[in-house]
């Protein structure tokens, strides 16, 4: 995953960013196996050597970061005391406090309820639609696990977020990379055409990163109703992590397909919910799907139902401030995210237009730009004045020459533009951290 760049020395340089289903109407349980789900054959990356440059993938403080998504507005306002009043909770039963709530030496409640509570009802669903996950990460990883057994493959658009993919390919699992149309968009029709007897898993960002595509829902439902014909074993994995952003109404929102298709939908709260460091995101999908993926979470025994969960995956921290956040009040701040994203997003593409350059319309957070020199090096100057991008090459070679621009806060889209309007391209820049960050 890593690669190793030339080590200069100079400070900060982060590097190069380097799962059916009753079927619609009363057919049959599908099981486990019926996906070709994992037996226990998952290889394990093997360990990292040790760093020897300063704290190499982990993005120096001080710099303004446009290279990772992240909101720059942080979380809804009930988040903070939630998790304030979980942290001053006393320790022992016996404290004077009554009643006793657990505090952050007790484990979750074991199956997470009532944050897959909270979560089901933000959607009006049954809580066995529902399981709360540490990111959408996590729920990639575990679809790797319990869809793509031996024989399995996985298909997504080529270029398109890598992790997928990666945990594809780390347990030897055949990935067919289907590339984009010429308008950058998801060639759909190719992605049908490549689902065989044995495509476990399709996968689709809407919007997709980089490029910050959206597929309408109308084209979604077309296109999971024709993989559910071509093999109704192969789920289809929608991840949603940039939907809060999209301006278009309705949504394109697929959860209403899990009732129909083998249809997984992924969403976060490290987006537009601004708790990325929390690590909590969860998957909306048809409950038989949902009884497998159980069987992978972290934490899961398995076996009797009375020991099915041990530890619970979400942390109590995570799950607080999400649990509060949840709310009419929360809702409406992640609106006025979407709101003021929209704007710095237009004031980005056109400042950049005014520039030279010519931004891919996009739904996210984030702009991808065609640079018209090599991406990496741009990067590479941008980081040597204290702003973290991403460079387009880790995606795709065919984005080699381009960069990808987080939405950040006015003062910072102005450090961006500022420093990018003094580039000289003939001039190569070097890398000072060994390359960690892979296209995220
Ligand atoms: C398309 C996409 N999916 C998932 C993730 C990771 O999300 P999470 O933080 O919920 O693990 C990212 C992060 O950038 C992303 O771009």
């Amino acid at each position: 995953m890593s690669e190793a760049g030339p080590e200069t020395g100079c400070p900060g340089d982060l590097g190069s960013l380097g799962g059916v289903l009753r079927k619609a109407a009363g057919a049959a349980f599908v099981t486990a196996a019926a996906f070709g789900c994992g037996s226990g054959d998952a290889s394990r990356p093997e360990p990292q050597e040790p760093a020897t440059t300063p704290d190499p993938g982990i993005p120096p403080e001080g710099y303004t970061r446009l290279a990772f998504n992240e909101s720059p507005f942080g979380p809804p306002p009930a988040a903070l005391p939630a998790v304030e009043e979980l942290l001053n909770r006393p320790y022992a039963m016996d404290s004077p406090a009554t009643p006793f709530l657990p505090g952050i030496n007790r484990y979750p409640d074991f199956l997470n309820t009532l944050l897959t509570k909270a979560l089901a009802r933000r959607h009006s669903l049954s809580t066995r639609y529902v399981v709360p996950c540490c990111g959408i990460s996590e729920l990639l990883y575990m679809s790797s696990q319990a869809f793509l057994g031996p024989g399995r493959h996985l298909i997504l658009s080529e270029g398109s977020f890598p992790l997928p993919a990666y945990y594809a390919e780390q347990r030897g699992r055949e990935v067919r990379k289907i590339p984009l149309t010429n308008g950058q968009m998801a060639d759909l029709e190719a992605m049908l055409d490549a689902i065989g007897d044995r495509t476990g898993l399709v996968y689709l960002a809407n919007p997709d990163n980089p490029t910050g595509s959206l597929v309408s829902l109308a084209d979604l439902e077309q296109f999971v109703a024709e993989a559910y014909r071509k093999n109704p074993e192969t789920v289809v994995l929608i991840d949603e992590a940039y939907m809060e952003y999209v301006l278009q109404d309705p949504p394109a929102e697929a959860i209403r397909l899990v009732f129909q298709y083998p249809v997984l939908v992924g969403r976060t709260f490290s987006k537009a919910w601004g708790m990325a460091g929390l690590r909590a995101g969860y998957v909306v999908g048809n409950e038989d799907l949902i009884l497998i993926l159980n069987g992978f979470l972290s934490g899961y025994l398995g076996g009797d139902p009375g020991w099915r969960m041990f530890e619970g995956n979400v942390n109590r921290i995570a799950a607080a401030a999400v649990e509060a956040s949840l709310t009419e009040e929360g809702f409406s701040f992640v609106e006025s995210v979407r709101e003021q994203n929209a704007l710095l997003r237009t004031y980005l593409a056109d400042s950049l237009v005014g520039l030279g350059f010519g931004p891919l319309p996009s739904e996210g957070n984030f702009l991808l730009v065609p640079v018209g020199s090599d991406g990496e090096n741009l990067r590479r100057w941008l980081s040597s004045r204290k702003i973290l991008v991403q460079a387009g090459g880790p995606f795709h070679p065919n984005y080699r020459d381009w960069i990808r621009v987080s939405v950040g806060t006015q003062p910072e889209l102005d450090a961006f533009l500022d420093a990018l309007s003094g580039y000289d391209p003939s001039l190569s820049h070097p890398s000072c951290f060994r390359v960690f960050y892979h296209g995220i």
